[in-house]
């Protein structure tokens, strides 16, 4: 804990009980700031991301069985094109539920750029049937420690014979900026 007095302290949790007056860290301001990042991923079967568990119940328009387990080590990149400038990965997996939706468990890692070294965590159902999915920032790394926030994910384009995929993410999160 910080060195505040208990004077202090109460008044403190008297006027508020935010969780900035309560964030002790003296590494932190307590100010939030909230980074809006945009960049596109790219799901390539049997390259950059693969099937390493799977069951032969069958879902209906899914290109995926239930209980499929997908291993991805994505590329993110700037602009829609593969050969944009990279963004970073995204690296996890994600699972498959008895419908069209998948389960994230996976970071989003930056290669490049301001935030190269830092991660996001991302957490959650993603039901591809909707034009715009939002996934759960429960944490991150460096520059996002202690992050906050969401994706917004929009499948770009298909392929239903491959699988290969490409979708636009918009990122949300909160941060405490180190002082
Ligand atoms: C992607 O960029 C490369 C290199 O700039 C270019 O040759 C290619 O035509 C682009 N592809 C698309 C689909 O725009
Ligand atoms: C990203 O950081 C790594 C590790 O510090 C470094 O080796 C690499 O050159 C950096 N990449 C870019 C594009 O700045
Ligand atoms: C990926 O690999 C699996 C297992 O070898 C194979 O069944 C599938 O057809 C492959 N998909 C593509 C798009 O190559």
């Amino acid at each position: 804990m910080a060195p505040y007095s208990t004077l202090l302290l109460s008044v403190l949790l008297f006027l508020s009980l935010s969780p900035t007056l309560l964030f002790a860290d003296s590494t932190y301001s307590g100010d939030e700031d909230t980074v809006h990042l945009h960049f596109y991923i790219h799901f390539i079967e049997n390259q950059t991301e693969v099937v390493v568990a799977k069951s032969n119940i069958q879902v209906p328009g899914s290109f995926y069985n239930f209980g499929s387990i997908v291993v991805v080590d994505n590329p993110l990149t700037e602009e829609i094109n593969i050969t944009s400038k990279p963004v970073g990965k995204v690296q996890g997996f994600f699972s498959v539920m008895d419908s069209l939706t998948v389960v994230w468990s996976a970071n989003i890692v930056f290669t490049t750029g301001e935030y190269n070294g830092s991660s996001l965590a991302i957490l959650g159902p993603d039901d591809i049937t909707k034009p715009v999915r939002e996934v759960s920032i429960v944490g991150g790394s460096g520059c996002f420690r202690r992050a906050q926030g969401h994706i917004l994910l929009k499948t770009v384009s298909v392929d239903f014979d491959t699988g290969d995929a490409e979708a636009e993410v918009d990122v949300y999160v909160d941060t405490w900026r180190s002082k």
